[in-house]
């Protein structure tokens, strides 16, 4: 699958089938997370990976009650690292930059599960601080994203298009 491809077909899934995601495909949706731009290409982002029943449970709490994330094997959280931002960049280091590094990773991510014939959904819905304690945090790494991942129990449709593009003359 191209990019274009990926890209098209990319959609927000919130239904999963039951079976493992494949432990070769989920290293590979790793790798790709890690050919992601990064600030002084310092990947001021750390990823956790919770596949217990337990933790994904307590990620349904902490994300206000989001059930898909139980169903899907496997949930990726994408923190933002503010100490390895900060040596450099300071305030634009740990208020942006960080984010948009983990931000960034959990794009390519999610493209890598699609172009694997998987499917995920970003979930930015959660208390950070629930979060941050069900997986020990340390205090500089803040939660961005969570995905979860897996085979999809459901097709849905496509989303307009926005009119977004402002050429300036
Ligand atoms: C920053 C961000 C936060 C999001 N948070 C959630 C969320 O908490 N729960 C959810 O079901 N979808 C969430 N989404 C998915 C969007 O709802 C979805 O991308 C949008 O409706 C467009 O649909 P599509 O992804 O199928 O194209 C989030 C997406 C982004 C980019």
């Amino acid at each position: 699958m191209d990019f274009f491809e990926a890209a098209n077909k990319r959609r927000s899934v919130r239904a999963f089938r039951p079976e493992a995601v494949p432990e070769e495909m989920l290293v590979r949706i790793l790798e790709a997370l890690n050919l992601a731009p990064s600030a002084g290409n310092l990947q001021s982002y750390e990823v956790y990976l919770v596949r217990d029943a337990e933790r994904k449970a307590a990620l349904v709490t902490a994300a206000r009650g989001q059930e898909f994330l139980l169903q899907a094997p496997v949930v990726l959280v994408f923190c933002a690292d503010a100490r390895r931002a900060e040596e450099r960049y300071s305030m634009r280091g740990t208020d942006l930059y960080a984010v948009q590094d983990a931000s960034i990773a959990c794009t390519f991510a999610m493209l890598a599960v699609t172009a694997l014939g998987l499917a995920s959904t970003w979930v930015g819905s959660f208390s950070e601080a629930q979060v941050a304690h069900l997986l020990g945090l340390p205090e500089d790494q803040r939660p961005v994203a969570l995905l979860p991942i897996g085979y999809a129990a459901e097709t849905p449709a496509g989303h307009p298009l926005g009119d977004l593009i402002h050429e300036v003359s």
